[in-house]
């Protein structure tokens, strides 16, 4: 008679084999790499605008105020029609400056203030950044 070590023993080792097939399962739908390289870049990050507005609270806020309006000797006003450089940057390009940052001698400073890489918090990821570009564009 099969005492329970040894069904359970069974059973772990079909379990096993089930997943052996899932996994051999999944290697045709991997093989049209031909494909691959023309589909890479439409898949872009796409940024979420209510996650957004969680890392703005979060973060820039200090330096461009509740409303991103801006906060006088702090951070200037996000509007597009108060930002030249947001209403003309794409997305890709908001993300890169706020990777960057802006010192305070950057030729591009208007303010003589400088803006801290990632808004001076590191903890910040790719994805948070596009984040909270898509939460900047609907400012209006
Ligand atoms: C420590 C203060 C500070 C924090 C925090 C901060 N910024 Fe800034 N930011 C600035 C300053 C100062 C400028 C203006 C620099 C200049 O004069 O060109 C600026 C400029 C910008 C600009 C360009 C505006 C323009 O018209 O040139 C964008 C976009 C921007 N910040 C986004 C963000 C985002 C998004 C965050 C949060 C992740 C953030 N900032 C956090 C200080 C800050």
């Amino acid at each position: 008679m099969f005492n329970r070590k040894t069904l359970l023993t069974v059973l772990f080792i079909l379990l096993l084999a089930l997943a052996g097939c899932g996994g051999q399962e999944a290697e045709p739908t991997a093989t049209p790499a031909p494909d691959k390289p023309t589909a890479a870049p439409a898949a872009a990050v796409v940024g979420d605008a209510v996650a957004g507005e969680t890392v703005y609270m979060g973060t820039c806020i200090a330096c461009h105020g509740p409303d991103a309006k801006g906060v006088q000797g702090l951070g200037k006003s996000l509007y597009p029609a108060d930002s030249e450089f947001v209403a003309q940057k794409s997305d890709d390009e908001l993300v890169a400056f706020i990777l960057a940052g802006r010192t305070p001698d950057d030729p591009l400073n208007t303010t003589g203030v400088g803006m801290p890489a990632k808004g001076g918090n590191p903890a910040i990821t790719e994805q948070q950044l596009h984040d909270v570009v898509a939460y900047i564009r609907t400012l209006k």
